[in-house]
């Protein structure tokens, strides 16, 4: 019989030579269970470099004050600081204006922000919100909601067995009661990279917005709101080597002028008065309270990182490494990849014959390769697969071809335990 790694394939040259990164990330150099970590849970979130943890220090041990509120230098330092990282968050989508960032707690709170000030503002009985059939909860739970006090209705793009959208079908179900479509970039569950570009044109000719979950492609690829034509863009910084409780919600100012408030509060008004309240100017209509400084401030030092290593070139390793670990996975018995989509981001999800994913993942952790199992909160994707659960190894720029011979060789000791 032919040995794993007689069979293994050499792997690939990448221009992006990881191990150069690897020591920027403190974390990485970690051991688990005694084994040197393999870090391959990205798309339930990311490592953050030492320049990126550094800026977060700066932050708190020099520039720290509230925003928008004094005169005092600091405050100041601090204001200046939070609006610099709004324009880098502004070049890293290429937003037009920097007042249609919106800086949320993640990529939920930005979707979350739309259904309120949108859908509460447009969304009627008997209207109609079309979603994909391969949407993370955080983009099918709050339409449902609204459907439910509005009398709306969601209608849902079907999927072929690869993952790919049924366009043809997408096309069928805009009618006159469509007034939005709210739709993943990038599936969290299956990798599939969506034609958006296409599917954004298709919705404007019959005159409907679209907002684009674009938690798993920001980290991954580079993103142009402006040559996407997107309406609404949300994103997370932990996917994408920042902080947690930090996102971002693009929209078009035009949409975003129209809509209401998210939450009242502080800063998020002109003059208030027991009889009426005017509100401020974007985007601090839609920030009230006092906003994550420091995590926006280190969410902007993200971005210039990734920026520095280049989104192009990211994106051609994850390619590399995707293809890479999709024919070492081919190769082993019992192993059933679900999701072949054509155009896939760098996430391959799995079942094992017999075993059970939270199993393949217990045992894997043993090794110090570390994947999520689960539905990854997208449950509807599980059930059109027929599965309750899978195995996901997601992977980032900084992973290495070696990594993923660890996670082969790992796959090959959980198929031994339960043999
Ligand atoms: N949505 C995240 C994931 O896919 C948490 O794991």
């Amino acid at each position: 019989m032919t040995s794993p790694a007689a069979k293994k394939s050499a792997p690939p040259v990448s221009a992006l030579e990881p191990e150069r990164l690897r020591p920027d990330f403190p974390i990485l150099q970690s051991r688990v269970h005694g084994k040197p970590l393999v870090y391959l849970d990205n798309a339930a979130s990311s490592q953050m470099p030492r320049a990126v943890i550094e800026r977060w220090v700066r932050y708190q041990e020099r520039e720290h004050a509230n925003v928008h509120r004094a005169v005092h230098a600091l405050s100041e330092t601090a204001t200046r600081e939070y609006e610099a990282a709004r324009h880098t968050a502004m070049r890293f989508i290429n937003a037009r204006e920097a007042r249609e960032i919106i800086f949320t707690r993640g990529t939920t709170e930005g979707i979350n922000l739309v259904m309120h000030g949108f859908g509460r503002a447009f969304i009627n009985q008997g209207d109609e919100i079309i979603l994909s059939a391969m949407e993370h909860h955080s983009n099918i739970v709050p339409w449902q909601m609204l459907c439910e006090e509005r009398g709306a209705r969601l209608r849902v793009i079907p999927m072929n067995d690869a993952g790919e959208l049924l366009l043809d079908e997408y096309e069928k179900l805009f009618n006159p009661r469509t007034k939005l479509v709210a739709l993943v970039h990038v599936s969290n569950a299956l990798g599939t990279v969506n034609p958006v570009r296409g599917m954004i044109r298709a919705a404007h000719q019959h005159g409907v917005p679209v907002l684009l979950d674009g938690a798993q492609a920001t980290p991954h690829m580079r993103v142009d709101v402006q040559d996407l034509d997107c309406d609404f863009y949300a994103f997370s910084g932990h996917k994408m080597c920042g902080p947690t409780g930090i996102g971002v919600l693009y929209g078009k100012a035009g949409l975003l002028e129209k809509m209401q408030p998210y939450q009242g509060g502080g800063d998020m008004i002109l003059s208030v008065t027991f009889e009426k309240t005017t509100y401020n100017a974007l985007p601090y209509k839609f920030e009230a309270g006092t906003p994550p400084i420091a995590a926006a401030i280190t969410l902007g030092a993200a971005m210039d990182y990734l920026t520095a290593v280049g989104m192009e070139r990211i994106a051609q390793h994850e390619q590399a490494l995707l293809s890479y670990a999709t024919g070492q996975l081919r190769e082993i018995k019992g192993v059933k990849l679900i999701g072949a989509a054509r155009d896939k981001a760098a996430v391959l999800s799995f079942t094992l014959e017999g075993i059970h994913p939270h199993d393949a993942g217990t045992l894997l952790d043993l090794e110090g390769v570390a994947i999520r199992a689960g539905h990854h909160c997208a449950q509807p994707v599980m059930q059109r697969f027929g599965v309750p659960a899978t195995a996901r190894a997601s992977f980032a720029f900084y992973n290495t071809f070696a990594e993923v011979d660890a996670l082969i060789a790992g796959i090959h000791k959980v198929q031994k335990v339960f043999a």
